[in-house]
């Protein structure tokens, strides 16, 4: 899916969005502005207006996604001129302000428009990484089969630790209740370590010891030793799945709420250009 994001149409916005810039180039190396490039020369004005009108367009990817969920197509275009057009608006914007940066409201507009750009640049290898991450560790299973075959195996494991001892019961049980896959919002963006269970861990060397020494419930120790392995592979990878799933979306909780404060921030900055203009 990233692949059609980025080269859709032969690069088609790629071209769009670098024929546009190379032109606002051209215009502001040439354009006379006295006493020097800024925003508020002609040029300034227009490019001012453009980047605003790009911004309300890129804004707008929100509810297009969703009014249009279905139709892929469709989609697949709007993104793709979002990412060339959003980056697209770091040269128009910076050309816009002619270079006159100072710590002011005028500058958070320029500062905010940066980090959208940023975390939609994460979003794209986002998007190019995780989605085969996630199928390669699901294959044909979504999250909530896994946790099924998990509550399955569970039982499974408790009807053949019943027909061998009250005392494994009781430690299969015990064990159920210690398997919680949680992992902390940290864990889930940075942690590169599968999920570790050391009661687990411990009651399968344990059970190890006994198929060796209780020869009479051998088969079923092994059994139920599998049963957990089992269970085990299957709480890594929802584990995992939890952890691609964040790591695929969480920069939108960042993207959004930027692009809202940007929206803010340049409606204040216009509001104060106007207001000093009067
Ligand atoms: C994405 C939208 C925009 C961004 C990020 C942005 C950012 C900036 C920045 C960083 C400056 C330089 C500030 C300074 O000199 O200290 C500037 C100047 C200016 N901008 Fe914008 N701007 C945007 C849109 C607009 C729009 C829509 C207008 C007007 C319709 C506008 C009008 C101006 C004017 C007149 C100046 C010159 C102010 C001065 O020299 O004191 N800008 N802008
Ligand atoms: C100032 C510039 C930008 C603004 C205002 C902006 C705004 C937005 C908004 C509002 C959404 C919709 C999110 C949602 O509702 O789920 C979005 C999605 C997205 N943006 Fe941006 N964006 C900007 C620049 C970029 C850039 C430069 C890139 C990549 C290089 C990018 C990549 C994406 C991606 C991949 C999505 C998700 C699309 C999808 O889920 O279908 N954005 N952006």
């Amino acid at each position: 899916m990233h692949d059609s994001f980025v080269t859709y149409k032969n690069f088609y916005f790629l071209k769009v969005a670098s024929a546009l810039t190379a032109v606002l180039v051209i215009f502001y190396l040439f354009h006379d502005a006295y006493p020097e490039p800024n925003g508020g020369s002609w040029l300034g004005y227009l490019l001012g207006i453009l980047g605003a009108v790009i911004l309300i367009w890129l804004s707008l990817l929100g509810i297009r996604k969703r009014r249009y969920r279905s139709s892929q197509g469709n989609t697949v275009s709007w993104v793709s001129a979002h990412i060339y057009l959003g980056s697209a608006l770091i040269i128009i914007t910076t050309l816009h302000s002619g270079f006159q940066f100072a710590l002011n409201i005028h500058f958070l507009g320029y500062f905010l428009t940066l980090l959208v750009v940023l975390t939609g640049f994460y979003g794209l290898y986002a998007y190019s990484v995780y989605p085969d991450k996630i199928t390669a560790n699901c294959g044909d299973l979504t999250r909530d089969t896994m946790f099924d075959e998990v509550i399955d195996l569970d039982e499974r494991s408790l009807a053949v630790a019943e027909s061998i001892s009250a005392d494994l019961y009781a430690q299969i049980l015990e064990l159920i209740e210690s398997c919680k896959v949680k992992p902390s919002l940290f864990q889930q963006i940075f942690s590169n370590s599968d999920y570790k269970n050391e009661n687990l861990e411990s009651l399968v060397n344990r059970i190890i010891d006994s198929i060796n020494s209780d020869h009479g419930n051998r088969d079923k120790l092994s059994l139920l030793h599998d049963f957990i392995l089992e269970k085990y592979a299957l709480l890594k990878r929802i584990d995992w799945d939890i952890r691609y799933n964040c790591r695929l979306n969480w920069w939108l909780y960042l993207h959004v709420p930027l692009t809202l404060a940007l929206i803010a921030a340049v409606s204040i900055h216009v509001f104060i250009i106007f207001y000093y203009w009067w």
